[in-house]
């Protein structure tokens, strides 16, 4: 069970968001609470106001230091009623690289997740000061606020809370769980628009159907993620399915999207 409290300006976003599809269902299920929380309403004065001008000048405005530290106080004392203690993420772009291996952590903590959405210029630098909540990247580019990464973070942990998704092994047998991308999936029917599914996936043979889909795995990681295959040691099936690969050459697979051929 997945607890997480979000600290947001726009609650809205997070709300629509976690009300769809396995988030929702997560919920229903029992196995996830989110919890949204305005920082307007952790504000001091009586227009509620989050946000203030840089103290030196400058464009943008930035997050007032007293609601979050009031907001985060707050949840603290609620969780130690309950006997919890609280985990405090700050997604920003200086942060830490989100991996598939933190949301593993992030899908088996105990602690409540607190999950501190910024926005604006940037958040009163005396909230990283007080809180030293850790720094979360959810990539090398700049958003205009923590609520889409904050949401990346729910969904990537969520997903590998045991019973959240239908069958185990779709977790265990994607990509990026053992560090090599995904083989290409079909479904009915068998032909669209001229295009046919690889035969060896209707011969019904289960052991030619699981070597075929280690090999595109592995030929697909070889091609676009080679990074991946370099920083890991093969099996002696995977090392002869790669020797393949590379003697039958490469040129044929696809181009990804947005890549030039
Ligand atoms: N806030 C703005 N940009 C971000 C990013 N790339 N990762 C996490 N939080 C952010």
């Amino acid at each position: 069970m997945l607890r997480v409290d979000v600290l947001t300006l726009f609650p809205e976003m997070i709300v629509q968001a976690v009300g769809h599809s396995m988030l929702k269902r997560a919920q229903e299920k029992g196995l996830l609470t989110v919890q949204v929380h305005n920082l307007r309403d952790y504000t001091l004065d009586r227009h509620k106001v989050a946000d203030d001008v840089p103290y030196g000048g400058g464009a943008g405005m930035v997050m007032k230091a007293e609601p979050i530290l009031r907001a985060v106080d707050a949840l603290r004392g609620q969780a130690r009623t309950d006997g919890d203690e609280i985990r405090l993420l700050f997604p920003s772009p200086q942060g830490r690289p989100f991996t598939q291996d933190q949301a593993r952590t992030l899908a088996a903590e105990r602690r409540r997740i607190v999950i501190l959405c910024g926005h604006y210029e940037g958040v009163d630098e005396r909230v990283r000061e007080a809180l030293q909540p850790e720094e979360v990247s959810v990539g090398d580019y700049v958003l205009t606020g923590g609520e889409l990464p904050a949401l990346i973070l729910i969904d990537a942990a969520t997903r590998l809370v045991p019973g959240v998704l239908g069958d185990p092994e779709s977790v265990v047998e994607e990509s990026f769980s053992d560090s090599l991308l995904e083989y290409p999936h079909y479904t009915r029917p068998a032909e669209v628009r001229g295009m046919t599914v690889p035969e060896v996936l209707l011969s019904g043979h289960h052991e030619a159907i699981r070597l075929w889909r280690r090999k595109q795995a592995l030929r697909r990681t070889y091609v676009w993620r080679p990074d991946l295959i370099r920083d890991r040691s093969l099996s002696s099936e995977d090392q002869r399915l790669l020797n393949e690969i590379i003697s039958e050459g490469v040129s044929s697979t696809p181009v990804r999207c947005g890549e030039e051929g």
